[in-house]
């Protein structure tokens, strides 16, 4: 049968009555061999119904990056986030703890921090803006004005606190689940640490970030998209290509589908030096120390799903983060951060505004992609899903995992 004779859906599939079928074509995808490989059928990124099941049995059950250790180092410090849909506010205790919190105020459901415009701050509490109920870093409620003649809240107010999340930090990213007995975080991150070589994240500093905001593409779309380099070719011709050629990407196997790793070597042509053996990858940003001469001769693409892009480099360590906020978009933002010892560089400041105009630009190129993808999926005709590439092969592995989510 040839990809193009199955009989256009007559409207967009969007209800809960196609979830069990795209589920049995996810199954069966996700099961074939990489020379079988077929992309998911257009209905995946954009069913309604089928976006709530991933909420539930992805985003809300899995480790999720929220920040770095070094934007919670004092008491006080806190971030602001949204997780699907959950309002979440990570603070560093006095007691030196960093918990999760929800911002949903125990009184009558206020966001604790609605008047927050920022994405983080310090305080010493919390006061919810309604009616002022006022919550400690560790979520307990410390007070509360004209409640004296509430027996109820006399009764029960040593007892009334934020609900709290699971956290857990690893090379100092700071990571929350929202599932109230989550599997140990470090049952995926031992499998990515002994790859990384001499790369040790929690040497690094966070230099700046790209708040990208909303894209208008599933979060899917934008996660197969930062796993393959096949499209360097296309999107990417005029930018990355010539740097790190499509055909030079390596990829682990990996027996796990909880995560991907690849090598994006450095083209001959663009290298900026030779050394053992290894063409060396040019350098805009100052050099981690203690990288050999073969792990300068790449840049590491991890791929920590749902939804986070860890990209270690030897002058710069990028990450990519996705979080869903619809079945048609994802809010996505990009970390840049330094080898410590870059710190004492009198020309950082400069150099990393350099990076992060030309990050900016790259990234613009790949938000356009995912959002040209999901206008197109608006179509009416077949769009059952083409044959991938052996360098899609990560797709595939995303493949796998989102069956042994949604499916298993
Ligand atoms: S809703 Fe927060 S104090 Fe009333
Ligand atoms: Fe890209």
């Amino acid at each position: 049968m040839s990809l193009t004779e199955a009989t256009p859906p007559a409207a967009p599939m969007r209800g809960a009555e196609q979830v069990e079928g795209l589920l049995e074509v996810l199954a069966e995808r996700a099961a074939r061999p990489l020379e079988e490989a077929r992309a998911l059928p257009g209905a995946f990124y954009t069913n309604e119904a089928l976006y709530e099941l991933e909420i539930e049995k992805i985003w809300r059950q899995s480790w999720i990056r929220v920040g770095r250790v070094e934007e919670l180092a004092q008491p006080g410090d806190f971030i602001k986030r949204d997780i699907a849909g959950e309002p979440i506010l990570i603070t560093r205790g006095a007691d030196g703890e960093i918990r999760a919190l929800s911002r949903v105020c125990q009184h009558r459901f206020m966001d604790v921090l609605a008047e927050c415009e920022g994405q983080k701050g310090n305080a010493e509490t919390f006061a919810c803006p309604y009616h002022k109920w006022t919550y400690g870093l560790d979520g307990k409620l410390q007070g509360a004005a004209h409640m004296n003649k509430s027996n109820l809240y006399q009764r029960t107010k040593d007892d009334i606190a934020l609900p709290t999340f699971t956290t857990a930090v690893w090379q100092g990213f700071v990571f929350v689940n929202l599932d109230a007995d989550p599997a140990p975080l470090s049952d995926l991150t031992d499998q990515i640490e002994p790859r990384l070589g001499n790369y040790d994240i929690s040497e690094w500093r966070l230099a700046d970030r790209i708040i990208w905001g909303e894209v208008e593409a599933n979060w899917k779309i934008g996660m197969e998209n930062g796993r393959e380099a096949y499209h360097h070719i296309g999107t990417h011709l005029n930018s990355l290509e010539a740097m790190w050629p499509a055909h030079m990407v390596d990829f682990d196997e990996v027996a796990s589908s909880d995560f991907f790793f690849a090598r994006m070597f450095v083209s001959p042509e663009a290298a900026g030096g030779q050394e053992d053996g290894h063409h060396l990858q040019p350098l805009l940003l100052p050099g981690a120390p203690n990288l050999t001469a073969y792990e300068r001769s790449f840049v590491t693409v991890a791929g920590l799903y749902p939804g986070f892009i860890l990209v270690p480099g030897p002058d710069a360590t990028l990450t990519i983060t996705f979080l869903p906020t619809g079945p048609t978009s994802h809010y996505a933002e990009l970390d840049i951060l330094v080898h410590e010892s870059a710190l004492s560089d009198p020309e950082l400041t400069e150099k990393v505004a350099e990076y992060r105009e030309w990050l900016t630009s790259v990234n613009g190129e790949d938000a356009k992609a995912q959002a040209d993808v999901q206008i197109a999926l608006t179509t009416r005709t077949n769009v059952d899903g083409g044959p991938l590439s052996h360098l899609e092969v990560a797709v595939q592995t995303f493949q796998r995992y989102l069956a042994k989510k949604l499916v298993d």
